[in-house]
């Protein structure tokens, strides 16, 4: 399912990340599983085997699951023979072991065939409160998520030159009066050798299709890059369409454009769809290395912590302050290796850290 499907599909939000304040990337992401960070916990979602109902006598079908919905139900630990198939035959399909772990490891109640369990006792001080739209949806999409086999791979990068050459490129925006960006962040940059990167590595670009008999790719030759943003409201995923074709100026327009919308809740649909890979900066706020959650319909996803100074040696071995920041990415390991991820994540690194490399390679 492209993600420039249905309203409800597209306005999800995407991209949470995991925060974790210490940088040992390779620990990080087995210390702090990917969904464990925000307000919604769809890792409470999951069954627990211990209280699943006897299997009932429709459900004896399941067999006929293909090893793609196994290995579904064994990473989301299910119990494929406690889920109602609605394929033929009763053959459990991997939308039915999404359904049932989103519903909490009951079948949907027009389809139970056991009484459901009853309510928990309510607590004293203890209150209920709904979910607001954005953590419903943000519940759903990243429940989908679980579904993806995610690993985590995290590099330092040297901000210090990138630095200077923002600092002098905004001294000159201030009194460029054909220009309307007057001020570049970071992140036109980083979106910019993002889609650079891309073209040597589009498999990052592309999405996994289960639509079919068998698994496929999807080769997409846009650059739709989601930005993830912390908008009043909550937790929106808009994004830069074509990158690609777009200048750093260009990029830095539309990302006010949609900082602006975003925080107004202004974002039309078009902005929120068709996204193809997410970039999360987190760095605005705190935090080194996180654990960025991928989406359905995208493969990766890059994360950035806080860019920190700290003491570094020079080629002389003298104690130097250097401006770092994290880059830590999250790919799809049923299609992404970790070589073509840090081929791809150090190729991204080099322009960050050399932008004027840039320079040649756009159009
Ligand atoms: N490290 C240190 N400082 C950073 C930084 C980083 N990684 N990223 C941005 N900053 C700085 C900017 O340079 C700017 O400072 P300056 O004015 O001195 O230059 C300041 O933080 C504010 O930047 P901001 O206005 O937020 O612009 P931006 O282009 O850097 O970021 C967004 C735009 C939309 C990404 C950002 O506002 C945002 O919403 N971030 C949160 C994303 C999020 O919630 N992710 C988690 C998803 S679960």
């Amino acid at each position: 399912m492209e993600s420039d499907g249905a309203a409800e599909e597209v306005k999800q939000p995407e991209a949470p990340v995991d925060v974790v304040d210490t940088p040992k990337p390779d620990t990080a992401h087995k210390a702090a599983p990917a969904l464990t960070n925000l307000s919604s916990t769809p890792t409470t979602t999951q069954p627990t085997t211990s209280s699943a109902p006897e299997i009932p006598e429709e459900h004896k079908h399941s067999k006929l699951a293909t090893p793609a919905v196994r290995r579904i139900c064994k990473e989301l630990n299910v119990e494929i023979h406690h889920v109602r198939g609605s394929g033929k035959d009763g053959r459990v399909l991997k939308e039915d072991v999404l359904k049932f772990v989103e519903n909490g490891g009951n079948q949907p109640a027009a389809q139970t065939a056991t009484p459901s369990a009853p309510a928990a006792a309510p607590v004293a001080g203890e209150t209920t409160v709904p979910l607001s739209f954005i953590q419903a949806q943000m519940f759903k999409t990243m429940t989908r998520s679980l579904a993806i086999p995610h690993f985590l791979f995290n590099d330092a990068v040297h901000l210090d030159p990138l630095t200077t050459i923002r600092k002098h490129l905004n001294k000159q925006l201030e009194s460029d009066k054909s220009s309307s960006v007057k001020k570049l962040s970071y992140m036109p940059f980083f979106i910019k050798a993002m889609s650079l990167a891309l073209n040597e590595y589009p498999l990052l670009n592309s999405r996994v299709s289960t639509e079919g008999d068998k698994p496929a790719l999807i080769n997409r030759p846009s650059h739709n890059i989601g930005i993830a943003m912390d908008t009043p409201a909550g937790l929106i995923v808009p994004n830069i369409k074509n990158v690609q074709n777009l200048s750093i100026l260009e990029i830095a327009a539309e990302l006010n454009r949609l900082q602006k919308a975003g925080s107004e809740g202004k974002l039309s649909p078009a902005d929120l769809k068709g996204g193809t890979i997410t970039l999360s900066n987190i760095g605005n706020i705190g935090g080194r290395v996180v654990s960025p959650v991928i989406v359905d319909s995208e493969v990766a996803i890059l994360g950035v912590g806080k860019a920190q100074t700290i003491p570094a040696f020079d080629k002389d071995m003298k104690v130097v302050p250097k401006t770092e920041v994290g880059f830590s990415w999250s790919a799809d390991h049923r299609v992404v290796d970790g070589a073509t991820m840090a081929r791809m994540a150090t190729l991204m690194k080099s322009y960050v850290e050399a932008p004027e490399t840039m320079l040649v390679k756009l159009r």
